[in-house]
């Protein structure tokens, strides 16, 4: 599925009256099967833009098309269709506390069912060999029948990117997927969404605070900052500089420590390695 938004402004629907936009003047184009890291400090507007891809909350200006149409001018039906093809994967996953394991992943395929389809699917889990393969890529196949409410919050997260395997959706859009995992998890985890969006020519959009991470795995990276487009370049492009200037006054949100974390970054004008992961939490 290929994105084009073109000096697109996105508000909050909370946001009071004359606040500034969540999302201003955005422009960019995303290709069929290209992986897209968004990085930036709080607030820039990561999540927001995840929602207007996800067509879950409608530009204020400018224009956005999916796949060459403008999402919020087709008929309710075919905007349902539509969204049934793309998986947004929120930063908590909404699992209900007494759910099982084997059900809340199997609920990835719910945006393309249909009602009876998927009510029924919630008591008589349909494809219980599919969710334990998705669980067992993230080492969680012996939870299967487990209560969501028994896991961990990394546990939870990995049931969360489970879900997505799920998704036979043509757009992944992720909101920080490795927030609750440690550096070792987080690096297989991101290379078992990436392998199989390869192997589907799914889009992948995510959102990350890990940038060493967000380098080390995604060709392509765009840089957010209070709803504007700072930058959008290969990741081999995105120099100390370039993030020194993106989280500029922003620099508690830097870890000056790269002893935990797994990936190797080389920057293109740094000689040195870098000695900064950033979180913003
Ligand atoms: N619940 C809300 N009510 C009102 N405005 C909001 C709300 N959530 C976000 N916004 C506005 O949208 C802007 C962008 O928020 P968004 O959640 O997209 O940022 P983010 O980059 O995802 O931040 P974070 O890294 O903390 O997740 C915020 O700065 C705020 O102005
Ligand atoms: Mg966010």
């Amino acid at each position: 599925m290929n994105i084009q938004l073109s000096a697109l402004a996105a508000h909050h629907p909370a946001s009071r009256h004359g606040a500034a936009p969540a999302l201003a003047n955005l422009s960019l184009g995303i290709a069929t099967g290209e992986h897209v890291a968004v990085i930036g400090p709080s607030g820039a507007g990561k999540t927001t833009m995840l929602q207007v891809l996800a067509c879950a909350l409608p530009p204020s200006q400018g224009e956005f098309l999916l796949n060459n149409t403008p999402p919020w001018s087709l008929p309710a039906a075919a905007l349902r269709q539509l969204r049934g093809t793309l998986f947004l994967a929120p930063q908590v996953p909404p699992l209900p506390p007494r759910q099982r394991v084997v059900t809340s992943v199997l609920a990835g395929r719910l945006p393309a069912m249909g009602l009876l389809q998927s009510l029924r699917s919630l008591f008589y889990p349909a494809d219980i060999p599919a969710a334990y393969d998705a669980l067992d890529r993230f080492d969680l196949a012996e939870k299967l029948f487990e209560r969501v409410d028994r896991l961990s919050g990394g546990e939870r997260q990995r049931v969360g990117l489970a879900r997505t395997l799920l998704a036979p959706a043509k757009l992944w859009l992720i909101d920080e997927p490795l927030s609750a995992l440690d550096p070792a998890r987080a690096r297989q985890a991101l290379e078992t969404l990436l392998d199989a969006a390869r192997d589907r020519q799914t889009t992948v959009v995510a959102t990350l605070h890990q940038v060493d991470m967000a380098l080390a795995h995604f060709p392509r990276i765009i840089g957010l900052r209070d709803g504007a487009l700072m930058f959008d370049l290969p990741s081999q492009a995105v120099s100390r500089e370039v993030l020194a200037k993106l989280y500029d006054q922003y620099e508690h949100e830097l870890r000056g420590d790269v002893s935990g974390g797994d990936a190797e970054v080389n920057y293109p004008d740094s000689p040195a390695p870098v000695q900064a992961v950033m979180h913003c939490r």
